[in-house]
Order: C-alpha cells, then structure tokens, then sequence
C-alpha cells in the first residue's frame, strides 16, 4: 500500500471506530429518553441530556469524515501537478474545506436561532459544493434512475444534513414537542442511511483498486466483467 492507498483508508477506517460506535450509544440513549419519557420508566434524569450530547459529537463526526473523504478523492485523482484547475482552484477549494470547519464550529457555539438555521445551511452547502466537483463519484445525479439510490455519496450528504438538522434545532428538540417528533421521524431515516452506508462503503472498498493497480485495471471493462490478459512476462533465458 502507497501513501495514497493509507489516505483512501482514513475516512472508512473513522466511520467504523469512531463514528458507528458513536451512533449505537446515540441511539440506545435516544430509546431511553423516550421510555422515561412516555413509559416513565426508571432511568437516570441525565439520560436526555448524555443522548443529546453523544448526538452533537456524532453529528460533529460524521460532517469531520465526510470532509475527509471528499478532500481526500479531490485531491488525489490526478498528481499534484496536473491538478485541474492549477493553484488557484486548489486554494478556492481549501478555503471551502476551511470555511466547511469554520461553520461547524460556529453551529455548535452559537445560541440565537437565526445563526444556528444560518450555520447549518453554511456547513451543509460547503459539502454540497465539494461534493459537486468532477473528481467525486456520485454514481448518478439522476433521481429517476436506481443507480442514483444505490450512491454512496448522495445518501451520505443526506445523512450530513440530518444530523445537522438535529444538531441545529437541539433547543427546540428539546421544548417543542412538534419539532420532538420531526426529530424522531428524522433520526429513523438517518439510521436507515447510516445502515446504507455501511454496506455500499464497503462495496466501495472491495471495488476501488490500489493505486498501483488502477493502470491495468482502468483497462477493463467494467459493465462485461472482462480485463485485457495480463501483458507476458520476459522468456528467462534457457526456457523453451
Ligand atoms: C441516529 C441518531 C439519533 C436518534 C435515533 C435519536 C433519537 C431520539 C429519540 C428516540 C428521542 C426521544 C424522543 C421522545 O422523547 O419522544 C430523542 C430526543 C432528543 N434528541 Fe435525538 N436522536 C438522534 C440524534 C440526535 C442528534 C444528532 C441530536 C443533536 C444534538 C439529538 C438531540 C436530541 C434532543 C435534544 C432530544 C431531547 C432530549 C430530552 O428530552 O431531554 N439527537 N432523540
Ligand atoms: C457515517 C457513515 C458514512 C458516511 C456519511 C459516508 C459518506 C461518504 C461520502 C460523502 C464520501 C465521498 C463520496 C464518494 O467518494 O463516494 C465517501 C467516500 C467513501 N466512503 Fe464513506 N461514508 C460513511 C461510511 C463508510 C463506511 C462504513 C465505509 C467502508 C467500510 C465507507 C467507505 C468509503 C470509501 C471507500 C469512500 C471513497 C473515498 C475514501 O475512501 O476516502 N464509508 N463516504
């Protein structure tokens, strides 16, 4: 494995120590806070507040590995000489990755409503728009067709906007039972997805080829399932 096969690796090897771990405890807090709720059961008063908190460090996480992923494949589908775009474009896009981070912070610190709902647009629409560059593959743009359903990309920055949706109205989560149930219906599809995720990630790394392999195989063709018969190695001398 090259230096480049070690960073393709960072964003799966995140989501599955750091960020699923995080997301069975968010849940499984979730679950309780509505049994004391609505079934009164007998749990510890500080189980809204854990879920709550575990869920504004999943939400963190789950933006952080989205952001890496997305600046990992940009800035490694060609060398960094033939980068598309040259220095300029490479700045410009480095200042989205920044300006991405800047707003996630300013999310998670700021109280008036307003610049919550103005910070989570910020940072979802930075990922959109590093999601929208040529070098990511989306698999399709096309709602209509059932390849687009099967993206990786497209379910992942739905997921992003979920939890920002979450991490952005924790207040009124917490005050408005209307917005309660919003969250609710939410967090269901965002398990849902996070479960997506999980398996079209990981036929994403059995179908991504090492580096120094992507040469050869680039030569295939994919749709057939058929390769070009390896090119024949040098006679030794003496052999027949
Ligand atoms: C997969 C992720 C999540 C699931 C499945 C989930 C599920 C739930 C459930 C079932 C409840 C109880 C609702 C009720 O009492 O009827 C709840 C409450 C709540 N959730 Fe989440 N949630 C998730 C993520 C998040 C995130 C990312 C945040 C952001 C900070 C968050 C903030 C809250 C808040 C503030 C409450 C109210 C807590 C209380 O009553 O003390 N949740 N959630
Ligand atoms: C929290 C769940 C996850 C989210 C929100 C997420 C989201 C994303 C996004 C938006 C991309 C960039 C677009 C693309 O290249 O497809 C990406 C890339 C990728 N994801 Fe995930 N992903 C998650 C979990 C996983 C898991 C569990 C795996 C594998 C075990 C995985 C494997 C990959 C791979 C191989 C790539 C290609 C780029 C790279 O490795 O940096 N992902 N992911």
């Amino acid at each position: 494995m090259t230096t480049v096969d070690w960073l393709w690796v960072l964003h799966p090897a995140l989501a599955v120590v750091l960020v699923y771990p995080l997301i069975g405890m968010t849940i499984r807090l979730g679950v309780q806070t509505r049994s004391r709720r609505v079934d009164k059961a007998k749990l510890p008063a500080s189980t809204g507040r854990d879920h709550a908190d575990l869920g504004s460090w999943l939400a963190a996480a789950v933006v952080g590995i989205v952001l890496v992923a997305l600046t990992v494949v940009i800035a490694t589908k060609a060398a960094p000489g033939s980068f598309e775009g040259g220095p300029t474009r490479a700045l410009t896009l480095l200042l989205v990755v920044m300006g991405t981070v800047v707003s996630l912070v300013a999310l998670w610190r700021v109280r008036a409503r307003a610049y919550r709902l103005c910070f989570a647009l910020l940072t979802w629409i930075g990922v959109l728009g590093l999601g929208a560059q040529p070098e990511v593959y989306r698999v399709s743009d096309n709602p209509l067709s059932t390849e687009f359903w099967t993206s990786h990309y497209w379910a992942g920055v739905a997921v992003v906007g979920l939890m920002l949706f979450s991490l952005g109205a924790r207040p009124e989560i917490l005050r408005e039972p209307r917005l309660r149930r919003l969250h609710v219906s939410a967090s269901v599809l965002a398990a849902v997805l996070f479960t997506l995720q999980g398996i079209t990630g990981s036929r994403d790394l059995l179908t991504i080829p090492l580096s120094w392999q992507k040469t050869f195989l680039g030569a295939c063709n994919w749709s057939e399932m058929r390769c070009p018969p390896p090119p024949r190695a040098p006679a030794l001398p003496g052999s027949p």
